[in-house]
Order: C-alpha cells, then structure tokens, then sequence
C-alpha cells in the first residue's frame, strides 16, 4: 500500500522508521583492513538462546532492535539451528562486542541479517574489518546477490558505511511497529534521543 503524500500520523505506543535496501550483485573490493586487530571472530554454531538473545540486547538496546527479542524460543531456536544461518560473534578482551549473522535461507542470495558492534568495538576499523570477513564469507557460496536494511532508528552512520562498503540502495520503506520499550521487549531508558510516547 502507497503512504499517503504529506505527514501520517503514527499512534503513541508505535515506531516508525525509514528503512532502506541496499545490495550488492558481485562481491565487492575489500577495503584495507586496519593494521592492528585486537579482537576475534567465532562462528558460533547452535548458539545458545540465552547468549543470542543477550547479545541481541546488548548491542541493539541503544538502536531499539527487538525483532529477535518478541520471537519465540521456539521459533528463534529454530531459525539459529538453521545450517543456513551463520552466526559470528566478534569479541575483544574475552567478552562479545560484535554480532555478525549471515541468512542464506532463500537459496541464490544471502542477507546480512544483523551486523553490529558496540560503543567499544566502533570507531576503530572494527566495522570495516568485520564486513571485509561478511564478505568473504558470504560470497564463498553461489549466491547472485547479498543484501542488508537499515533504518533511521540505526546507527546514524550505518547507511553511509554500507553504501561506502559497496551496497547499492534498491529500495525505500516505511516501516511501523509497536515500540518494543513500551510492550516490555526493551529497557524504558534506551534511546532517550527517541521519546516514548506512552499509549
Ligand atoms: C555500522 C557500524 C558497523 C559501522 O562501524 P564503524 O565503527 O562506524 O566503522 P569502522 O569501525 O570501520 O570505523 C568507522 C570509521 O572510523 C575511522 N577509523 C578510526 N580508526 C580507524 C582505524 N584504526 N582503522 C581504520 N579506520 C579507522 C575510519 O574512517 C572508519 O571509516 P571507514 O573504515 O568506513 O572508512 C557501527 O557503527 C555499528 O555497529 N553501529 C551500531 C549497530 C548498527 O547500527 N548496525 C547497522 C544496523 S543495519
């Protein structure tokens, strides 16, 4: 359905977010990886619920990610046990600051469903060096197209990041959910910088 023209109004207890596609068709040049990496990728197969979904938390409570929080254990179990799905956590100093996680379940294509690092892992080449790794992994397999989203509730950064790492954006949506701090998925403080509007 085509949003009206001009402002729509969002009700209180509800997000919205602009979300944009981007793909890419052949696997892109990785940039220079940075010099020194003091940190450590680990796929982790099976993962354990609990450690997902508190890594989940963990990184995505500033940028009010919940899609994995309101999933099932069942269901979430589920998609992680999946052989097509490949999840990495990135660590540094022993504890995980990173979450890389690769869907091949649609065959010819993969998604980078969740890429993301935490105030102490950002700023620092860490994010390049981890999509030069989503990269080569991804592109192992014969696939015709990687593709991620992003939205306006992420990182400020992350669109630029993905167009300058060689994603070419396809498609614009809109994007309307129940605000996860105010159905209990999510801290009430998170993301001060987007008031809850109480229903
Ligand atoms: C999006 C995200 C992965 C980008 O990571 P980042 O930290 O901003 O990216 P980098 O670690 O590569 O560093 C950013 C910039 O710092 C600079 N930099 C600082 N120190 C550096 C170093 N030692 N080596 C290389 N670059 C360095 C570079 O200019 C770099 O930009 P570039 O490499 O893209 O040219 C990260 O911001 C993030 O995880 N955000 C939160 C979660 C999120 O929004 N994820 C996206 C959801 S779809």
């Amino acid at each position: 359905m085509l949003l009206p023209v001009g402002y729509s109004d969002v009700p209180a207890g509800k997000l919205a977010a602009v979300v944009t596609c981007l793909e890419m068709t052949t696997q892109a040049l990785a940039r220079p990886d940075p010099s020194t990496i003091d940190w450590q990728l680990r796929r982790m197969p099976n993962p354990p619920l609990a450690w997902y979904r508190s890594l989940f938390a963990y990184l995505g409570q500033e940028w009010l990610w919940s899609s994995r929080l309101e999933m099932s254990a069942e269901r979430l179990q589920k998609i992680l046990d999946d052989a097509n799905v490949w999840v990495y956590a990135l660590s540094m100093d022993g504890k995980d600051e990173g979450l890389l996680e690769l869907d091949f379940r649609t065959a010819g294509e993969c998604e980078l469903a969740f890429f993301g690092l935490s105030p102490i892992a950002r700023d620092r080449g860490t994010g390049r060096w981890l999509m030069n790794r989503a990269l080569e992994l991804a592109w192992q397999r014969p696939i015709q197209r990687l593709w991620v989203h992003t939205c306006t509730l992420d990182h400020p950064k992350a669109l630029a990041f993905y167009l300058r790492s060689g994603f070419v954006a396809y498609e614009r949506r809109v994007e309307v959910f129940d605000d996860p701090r105010a159905v209990g998925h999510v801290a009430k403080h998170a993301a001060p910088d987007v008031p809850l509007l109480a229903p």
